[in-house]
């Protein structure tokens, strides 16, 4: 009792006497020394969303290491040339904005949204613009960036469509390919990495609009989707 009193008499001389209501509490300023190691996410991911995973098959680690090679690859091949981004929502938001914080060459982003599967977890094969460019393409050269590509038809789609506007180059950079899913032939240019033939969640990926922030991949418990 002794203890909590003296607590809270010391708290409010600290604040002037004023209970301030928590978006006023004091922030991290953004003028105090950087770190440049993002912090751990282990502790925050424990329990929660996490408890719906039967287990990760790429970590945030992996994902991160692996999308720096790729963005320095990238940034290798088209310097000097007039580079438009072009991230598929939604499920490419986390992998568009880490790849291009690793690439330190002049780029332009823009993004289309697409109509994915819903709430199922098989391709329609049906593809709808929800969103298009805010931008022209004609003349430029177009990376596409895809979190997953499965059967391969909303990559087919987009390159179909973006095509005829006449872009200098148009190549497809993704994070997971599922080969074994494919039903059309795509041709893509920078691949994070091989995905099994599995539903996978995680780092923009969604299971009927879940889990997309989650920092790591991994495959959904069955008893989720059945
Ligand atoms: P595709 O047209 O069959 O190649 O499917 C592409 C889209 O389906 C991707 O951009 C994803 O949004 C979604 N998708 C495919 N496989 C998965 C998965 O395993 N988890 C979550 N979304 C997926
Ligand atoms: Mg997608």
């Amino acid at each position: 009792m002794l203890a909590a009193s003296m607590d809270t008499q010391g708290q409010s001389q600290a604040n002037g006497g004023v209970n301030r209501p928590k978006q006023q509490q004091q922030q991290p300023s953004a003028s105090e020394p950087a770190e440049m190691e993002p912090a751990s996410h282990e502790e925050t991911w424990r329990g929660g969303i996490s408890e719906d995973i039967e287990r990760v098959i790429l970590s945030a680690q992996q994902i991160q290491r692996r999308v720096a090679e790729l963005g320095q690859q990238i940034a290798e091949d088209y310097r000097g040339r007039d580079l438009l981004v072009v991230g598929v929502l939604c499920g490419s938001f986390p992998f568009i904005a880490d790849l291009v914080r690793t690439m330190n060459l002049p780029l332009a982003i823009d993004f289309m949204a697409v109509s994915s599967y819903g709430n199922r977890t098989s391709s329609s094969g049906v593809v709808r613009i929800l969103k298009d460019l805010n931008s022209s393409i004609a003349g430029r050269h177009v990376l596409l960036v895809e979190d997953i590509v499965d059967s391969g038809q909303t990559l087919r789609y987009l390159v179909d469509n973006l095509q005829t506007r006449r872009p200098a180059s148009l190549e497809i950079c993704t994070l997971l390919d599922k080969q074994e899913a494919r039903t059309v032939d795509i041709n893509t240019l920078y691949v994070g990495f091989d995905c099994p033939n599995e539903f996978v969640v995680g780092y923009g990926l969604d299971y009927a609009g879940s889990y997309r922030n989650l920092p790591y991949i991994g495959v959904l418990k069955p008893a989720i989707y059945q």
